[in-house]
């Protein structure tokens, strides 16, 4: 069954047909209308969203399918402790497809294990969101043209900005892509990425203090919200919410051919005056969002068959005396939330990394 819970569950090729449908969707609407009547597709929300579950519902509609599901959890069973395994059982016998967003991370690779229907992560914690990913590469491609050998700022939350992680790994699919990493110290790149992304896949990446200093290099910026429903303690928030603006003098600074995006909902972080500037691209970002999701849909279901996942890099902390007693400490992974079993990946440089949120193994 192929689900798609990381970006790396997709190789180079399936991203590219992934793109190429998206932008054959975008001229030939009509011809896609009906490809997905009488196929439903679940949206199961356990987290706040407004791009991600409407682009959903309305890509399914575009194709002709129907939807059901929830955007709150506390109107479904969730609310009397059903796990996450147990709902997807349940969903997959009503739908073909779910797309689900958690609020705990590792929660959609550990609900795919048993289902019997394509998983898509719509977002998990702080950890990935791949289909943020697909919706970045397509609007990147449509915006430059390419991909391959572009200079790309990350700026405002990178530690805890799901989609930044989830586009840095996908961008290691990519050719001499070079990396500008402009955080707070408070709010930098996990070291997960930094070691087992950027410097395992060959990734150049640099760290700046100042937007000034690099936006004549870039050929995307993308910015980022300052997330305050991550944050345990609300002084730090405070201290490092305002720390990156974008306005229209810092844009002054850049390529004429610069493309700014921006995941959204933005807060502070881009003001309003931008919004006019031709390189600003995060409402276009938003549509393209819609046509990879259809997109994206009709091929899981093609590839309903497809081996896929990372299940076989997985190490079972029971198999092996040496990790007995060994757990993730991340209070929000799955695994400290529902009853998921201590499995840990080992990474190329030998560090021992959980198996549903990446984080590093003491
Ligand atoms: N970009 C994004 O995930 O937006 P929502 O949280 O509104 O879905």
């Amino acid at each position: 069954m192929k689900h798609l819970i990381d970006p790396m569950d997709l190789s180079k090729v399936e991203i590219d047909e992934i793109l190429a449908l998206a932008q054959d969707i975008i001229g030939n609407r009509e011809k896609y209308q009906d490809v997905m009547a009488h196929k439903k597709l679940a949206t199961l929300f356990y987290e706040p969203s407004t791009r991600t579950r409407l682009s959903f519902t309305s890509a399914m509609m575009e194709l002709g399918g129907n939807v059901l599901g929830f955007a709150d959890a506390r109107s479904s069973s969730v609310s009397k402790g059903e796990t996450v395994q147990d709902t997807v059982r349940v969903v997959g016998c009503f739908a073909d497809v779910i797309a689900m967003r958690h609020h705990i991370e590792g929660a959609q690779l550990y609900a795919s294990e048993v289902s019997k229907v394509p998983i898509i992560n719509a977002g998990d914690g702080s950890h990935s969101h791949p289909t943020q990913t697909l919706t970045d590469l397509l609007t990147i491609t449509r915006e430059l043209g390419h991909i391959d050998g572009i200079t790309i700022g990350f700026c405002g939350d990178l530690k805890f900005g799901r989609t930044v992680h989830s586009l840095i790994k996908a961008l290691s699919r990519y050719k001499d892509v070079k990396v500008v990493l402009i955080a707070p110290d408070e709010l930098k790149l996990p070291d997960y990425i930094k070691q087992d992304v950027c410097d395992r896949l060959g990734i150049s990446y640099k760290e700046v203090k100042t937007m000034e200093e690099v936006m004549p290099e870039l050929d995307v910026l993308y910015m980022t919200r300052v997330q305050q429903e991550r944050f345990l303690d609300m002084d730090e928030f405070d201290r490092v919410k305002d720390s990156f603006v974008l306005d229209s003098k810092k844009m002054s600074l850049a390529k004429d051919k610069m493309a700014v995006l921006h995941p959204l909902p933005r807060v502070n972080e881009i003001l309003t005056e931008v919004d006019a500037d031709p390189r600003a691209a995060y409402f276009r970002q938003v549509e393209n969002g819609k046509f990879v999701r259809m997109a994206l849909i009709y091929k899981l279901l093609e590839w309903k068959d497809k081996a896929g996942g990372t299940a076989s890099q997985c190490i079972e902390a029971a198999s092996e005396p040496s990790l007995s007693g060994l757990r993730c400490t991340n209070p929000k992974c799955i695994c400290n939330n529902e009853n998921a079993p201590a499995r840990f990946v080992r990474t190329s440089g030998g560090t021992l990394r959980c198996y549903y949120c990446d984080s590093k193994i003491k």
